[in-house]
């Protein structure tokens, strides 16, 4: 692992990926959602009529994609597949609920790691994931675990999704978030989990300015 590797682990909706977004333009490092990687291969899976239950067809797919994560303005990342841009389609209620069934499979998660390791190969990168701290990246420097109550957590999906033009029920997000997790923390292989090395901060009562500057203060400490 190259110099200036951070990771961020933590449950659906705990502000992973906006904090770490934020993290990474104040250190001027890139930002990886691997989140994002398995959401695209959802979506695909989606769209071709791939059974979602068959990992060796998942497995299959994934070969045949390509999945590049491009830096935008604001720290955003932009995500092409094939050479489209999906990424505005990531984040739909059918991506929300079949992409931890995806993601449980071993052959496709070993894929994937496989992509992450490799981007990550040149340092000065922040990754937010489920696995990233304990898994993917072990040798991470900074390791972080983000978690708030699921009150919290669905309130702000439930915002974010809002936001994006999508008519949501608190009620629905509650579900999908808590069985996400359930699915995310038991699967057998690389599960949700936090690392024993990890800096954990429960962001319920916390804005995200304060999340970003207690980050910031650590990494600048240990890095
Ligand atoms: O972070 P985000 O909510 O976009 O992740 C979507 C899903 O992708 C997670 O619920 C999980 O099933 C899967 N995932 C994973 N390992 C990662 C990142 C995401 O299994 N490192």
């Amino acid at each position: 692992t190259g110099a200036g590797v951070i990771a961020v682990d933590g449950p659906a909706g705990a502000g992973k990926s906006t904090v770490a977004r934020r993290l990474a333009a104040e250190l001027g490092f890139l930002y990886l959602d691997t989140g994002a990687m398995y959401r695209a291969l959802a979506l695909k899976a989606l769209h071709e009529g791939v059974d979602l239950r068959d990992e060796a067809a998942l497995a299959s797919l994934l070969s045949d994609t390509t999945i590049d994560l491009y830096p935008a303005p604001e720290g955003r990342v932009r995500v092409i597949v094939d050479g489209a841009d999906v990424t505005d389609h990531l984040r739909s209620p059918e991506v929300n609920a079949s992409v931890a069934l995806v993601a449980g499979f071993a052959s496709v998660r070993s894929e994937m790691v496989s992509r992450q390791r490799d981007m990550a190969r040149q340092g000065a990168v922040v990754m937010d994931g489920r696995d990233i701290g304990t898994f993917v990246l072990p040798d991470a420097e900074v390791k972080f675990f983000l978690t708030a109550s699921l009150e919290a957590r669905s309130e702000r999906r439930c915002q974010e999704l809002t936001r994006l033009g999508y008519d949501v029920s608190l009620e629905r997000i509650r579900e999908e978030i808590q069985h996400r997790d359930l699915l995310d923390s038991s699967r057998p292989y690389a599960p949700l989990a936090m690392a024993e090395d990890a800096v954990l901060i429960d962001t319920t009562h916390m804005e995200v300015n304060e999340v970003v500057a207690r980050m910031l203060a650590i990494c600048r400490h240990r890095l």
